[in-house]
């Protein structure tokens, strides 16, 4: 449709609605206009062809109108404020928590009743795990969704949901829940209707008579879990037919080619924005295109439909931010953001899976090259976008970056990438790791990392030890890691446990719906009486809390730590210290991180060689003032120790 044709049919639409373009819905209506090319244009990108394009168009239409008309006034009055405010998400006083409703609190009451422990921590956004229906045994810690709108009754019911976002908007808190867009679970309506045979809801999946596609696509795609899900594809004989699971069996991958797909999803999309969510996490946005002869992963047309959505969610949603769950190679990571016309303009929030990962390898070998040699996609990102910053979250730790990083130091990527692998396992000699495998595939040989932040530190083995000195580098291993993550440009988000020195819990393994997947060792079920060790001068659980809460607390204090694109990372001077300066108009500030199980020396050059003088600084952790010595002269980072220093003289 040419521009103007665009116009008057949406404008048509307006009207048909009811809309009120002149007082009430003026916004909506401004928006809704201005945002119709981009949306046309990128929905014939994919569905131009289709004989469906028209009704499904139309359709995508008319839910963006319902969708904002069903939009609470709470919800419009925040989205003004968030206007107002930019891009709110950017903010240094943002410190969020990723956690499973059931395992941290029983229910979603329980955990309504637990705000208080946020406010003690100093954590003001919540991930919510999963928290609709999904059939048990069966449901991959909740992203194997039968029924997108229904909360499971395990965690309560809708209205329990409500009422928790209520009394989290009361305190200010922000939200992020998940849309799993890439498949449901084998339970879900559409499926259970394609399964008896019905070739409509057939349509919504990839289905094959045979096994003659599969095979040619198992050639390219990669497994995502080879151990308990081997290949891409399902045989369902209720059908006589294969369907595609690229992740496990039960998770059938929807088909985002046929434009129904897109649109029902992308209603569902709106429906969570109208119950509050503040940021989406778009889960593995990265498989959402299919195509034959290629790995089926970040392929462009994944990137179009987000972008459609991004604008889409504009327009009806504006103050709801968009999460892209895209856990790939760091230079595929950054194109989640947008690239070209488009920069800024798909995901607001992406993973930093690689730096999260680097650490860790920093963390095994004491030597911060391969991070440093890693930071030129990681530092793409375009301003106005930011960072999840993360240590663990539920998930198992990949070490996605590239080989040619690893090379680029002069270091073999196979035998760099098997070291880290036996370190974290526990295999490794000396090793104080409490860590397992997770999909090793025998194939290629890749495998990737299960264990909690204080198991993989080496918490777990250093009391089984009963060594102090392993205890005291373990405890030390941690706050490092988590404050390396802080102070990094991003939000920060803790995966609950972590904050109290969670260790692994092995529970899963007595339980058939969980035993064949290692990632339920690092997802452990909350113990309200051992947290309240948290209160116990010197244990574990005070000496970790204090200090997550103090790390929290020295972030919200400094706005410079807000993300506006302001890092640059230090000339390296000693090879175990990842070093970088944050920069705010005149002020600046250094945050150094020692890698290291011994004291690590920075020339105190490292500070003035970008024409800075400063005589003293001060350390806003440790709170000592420091006076800048001679070039020759060095300032020392305790073992495993950190230090953020600006120059107050
Ligand atoms: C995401 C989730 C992960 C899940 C997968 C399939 O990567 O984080 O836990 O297994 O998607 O939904």
């Amino acid at each position: 449709m040419n521009l103007s044709a665009l116009h008057s049919f949406g404008k048509e639409m307006l009207q048909k609605n009811k809309i009120d373009t002149e007082k009430k819905d003026k916004a909506f209506a401004q928006k809704f206009i201005q945002h119709l090319d981009a949306i046309e244009s990128l929905f014939d990108e994919i569905y131009g062809r289709h004989p469906k394009r028209n009704a499904a168009f139309d359709a995508l239409l008319q839910n963006l109108v319902t969708q904002y008309q069903q939009r609470p006034t709470t919800l419009l009055k925040k989205d003004q404020a968030k206007a107002k405010k930019g891009n709110w998400f950017l903010s240094n006083d943002i410190a969020g928590m990723s956690l499973y409703v059931d395992r941290f609190a029983g229910n979603l009451l329980g955990l309504s009743q637990k705000l208080d422990y946020f406010t003690e921590l100093g954590v003001n956004f919540l991930h919510l795990m999963p928290v609709f229906e999904s059939p048990e045994g069966e449901s991959d810690g909740g992203y194997a969704v039968s029924n997108f709108r229904k909360v499971d009754a395990r965690f309560g019911n809708n209205e329990d949901l409500e009422a928790l976002i209520e009394k989290m908007n009361a305190k200010d808190m922000y939200l992020m829940l998940d849309i799993v867009l890439n498949h449901t679970s084998h339970h879900h309506e559409w499926a259970q209707k394609a399964k008896a045979g019905d070739s409509y809801y057939q349509d919504f999946f990839y289905f094959y008579e045979n096994r003659d596609i599969p095979n040619q696509l198992d050639q390219t795609m990669p497994e995502i879990f080879p151990e308990s899900s081997p290949g891409s594809f399902t045989y369902i004989p209720e059908c006589n037919k294969w369907v595609m699971t690229v992740f496990h069996h039960y998770q059938w991958d929807l088909n985002y080619s046929n434009p129904d797909v897109f649109v029902a999803m992308l209603d569902t999309v709106l429906h969570y924005a109208n119950l509050g969510v503040d940021i989406l996490r778009i889960d593995a946005p990265a498989f959402i295109w299919k195509q034959l002869g290629t790995s089926c992963q970040n392929l462009p047309q994944a990137h179009t439909l987000l972008r459609l959505i991004k604008q889409c969610v504009q327009v009806s949603s504006p103050g709801m931010a968009l999460l892209g769950e895209a856990i790939v190679a760091p230079d595929e990571i950054i194109k989640y953001f947008g690239t070209q016309e488009y920069t800024a303009k798909e995901c607001d929030v992406a993973y930093n899976a690689t730096q999260m990962a680097l650490q860790w390898d920093a963390l095994a070998t004491g030597d911060t090259r391969v991070m440093l040699s890693a930071q030129h996609p990681i530092m793409q990102k375009p301003f106005g976008c930011t960072w999840i910053s993360y240590t663990r979250c539920h998930d198992d730790i990949g070490l996605g970056y590239d080989d040619y990083m690893i090379e680029r130091v002069g270091l073999n990527p196979y035998h760099h990438r098997t070291y880290l692998k036996n370190y974290y396992a526990g295999w490794h000699e000396g090793s104080s790791s409490a860590g397992a495998l997770f999909s090793v595939n025998p194939k290629t040989g890749d495998a990737r990392i299960s264990g909690s932040l204080a198991s993989l530190c080496g918490l777990e083995k250093a009391v089984e030890w009963n060594s102090p000195l392993h205890i005291e580098q373990a405890l030390n291993k941690i706050i490092l890691m988590q404050a390396h993550s802080m102070f990094m440009g991003g939000i920060p988000m803790l995966f609950y446990g972590d904050e109290l020195a969670y260790t692994n819990d092995y529970s899963y393994l007595q339980d058939a719906g969980k035993s064949y997947d290692n990632r339920w060792m690092h997802r452990p079920i909350m113990n309200w009486d051992k947290n309240e060790k948290r209160k116990q001068e010197g244990s574990f659980e005070n000496i970790i809390f204090t200090q997550t809460k103090k790390l929290i607390a020295t972030r919200k204090r400094m706005p410079i730590l807000s993300d506006t694109k302001n890092t640059t990372w230090l000339t390296p001077h000693n090879i175990h210290v990842a070093a970088f300066a944050r920069t705010q108009e005149n002020k600046k500030i250094y945050c150094l991180f020692n890698y290291k199980d011994t004291a690590s020396f920075i020339t105190w050059y490292a500070f003035k060689e970008q024409g800075d003088r400063p005589s003293v600084l001060l350390d806003h952790w440790s709170g000592k003032e420091h006076k800048v010595g001679n070039d020759h002269e060095y300032f020392v980072l305790p073992p495993y120790g950190f230090a953020i220093l600006e120059a107050v003289q």
